[in-house]
């Protein structure tokens, strides 16, 4: 059982399972379809702050109703065993599922290879790890695997953890071995650099910077790997700081338009339902700690919610002429970014 996260890995998997089974509701003239999990994780999780449980990606992949007809996950070597055992005690008798062990960058063809027969298949790929850890030939290869008539490609759900770009970039303080090789893989292509030159010269803020990077992979996945629609749904932890983005990609018509629908209630309802309780939940340890007794219980706060709107990506900025050096120290504000770049329980 993983111990982690916070109220935004509940939102996030509760989104997750609205769209899975409109996924499959919208493919029910299919007859089959099929689920991806990259970064497998485990059953369940525990939220640290107050201890609540909640089934993991596979769990709910399994769960859902109507069902896929098969599924893979892929986790390291570490935790794929228990993964396996956990979910062999937690579904008795299913056989849908296969747990490939290892690297998902490394052994994605042999996940693949068990539902090749399934080529033909509507396909949900989650990508959802805790750092850089996809690279873009893994996005690639996945946008290319379907056999569709109608050449639709896998949909794909990848987390993007802008906090993760700052740390490499050094915009902590703390600076990544080969991390310029490291973002190079993860976006497929160095323009990335464009971004950090900006950063780095002050033009672009934190928050500019981040809307960049999440900008960049979506203009990627729709100008190189060619889907129709990506679309951008910020999460935020108990002080309303960014944690990650998670993007959508599909070139699905009905896709575009649950998951556009699902988006719109989760900024409306679904966030700021979830995040007032986590910070009433705060605000509660926070008097038990300081050994006050309150009689009335003020609940939780009303918090804002969002809109959400779709835009298009837009083009990403171009390199500078100017030679970069990256191992020189960084000279953006720590001070600054630190609280732009938070820690996940918002302290
Ligand atoms: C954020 S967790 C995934 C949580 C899971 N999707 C869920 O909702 O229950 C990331 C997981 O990816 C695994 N992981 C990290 N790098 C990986 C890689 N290259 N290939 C496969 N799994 C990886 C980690 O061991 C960790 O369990």
């Amino acid at each position: 059982m993983a111990n982690w996260g916070g109220y935004w890995t509940e939102v996030k998997l509760d989104v997750l399972s609205k769209y899975l089974s409109a996924f499959n509701n919208a493919s029910r003239s299919a007859k089959s379809t099929v689920y991806l999990d990259l970064f497998g994780g485990s059953l369940s999780h525990t939220l640290e702050q107050s201890g609540k449980t909640f089934p993991g990606s596979t769990a709910r992949a399994l769960r859902t109703k109507p069902p896929f007809s098969r599924l893979v996950f892929w986790e390291l070597d570490a935790q794929a065993a228990s993964l396996k055992l956990d979910l062999e005690e937690a579904f008795p008798g299913d056989d849908r599922y296969k747990v490939v062990a290892g690297d998902c960058n490394r052994c994605l063809e042999e996940g693949l290879e068990s539902v090749k027969d399934l080529r033909w298949a509507p396909t949900f790929a989650f990508v959802d790890p805790k750092g850089l850890e996809v690279e873009w030939t893994t996005l690639e290869m996945l946008s290319k695997w379907r056999r569709d008539k109608k050449e639709r490609k896998v949909e794909m759900w990848i987390l993007v953890p802008e906090p993760a770009f700052a740390r490499v970039l050094g915009l902590k303080g703390t600076r990544g071995e080969g991390w310029p090789a490291q973002l190079t893989g993860y976006f497929g292509t160095d323009e990335w650099i464009a971004i950090y030159q900006r950063r780095q010269s002050g033009e672009f803020g934190p928050q500019r910077t981040r809307d960049e990077f999440v900008n960049l992979l979506r203009w990627r996945l729709e100008k190189v790997l060619g889907y129709e629609w990506t679309h951008d749904l910020k999460l935020t932890n108990v002080s309303d700081q960014p944690i990650y983005t998670m993007v959508f990609a599909t070139d699905a018509f009905p896709g575009n338009k649950i998951m556009s629908s699902i988006y719109r209630a989760t900024r409306a309802k679904g966030i700021p339902e979830q995040r007032s309780q986590a910070v009433a939940n705060r605000q509660a340890r926070r008097r038990e700690a300081r050994g006050l007794l309150t009689l009335f219980d003020p609940g939780a706060p009303k918090v804002k919610s969002w809109e959400y709107k779709h835009f298009s990506p837009w083009k990403p900025p171009i390199k500078l002429p100017e030679t970069v050096v990256f191992d020189e120290p960084s000279e953006s504000n720590d001070s600054e970014d630190e609280e732009v770049w938070p820690s996940p329980d918002g302290s």
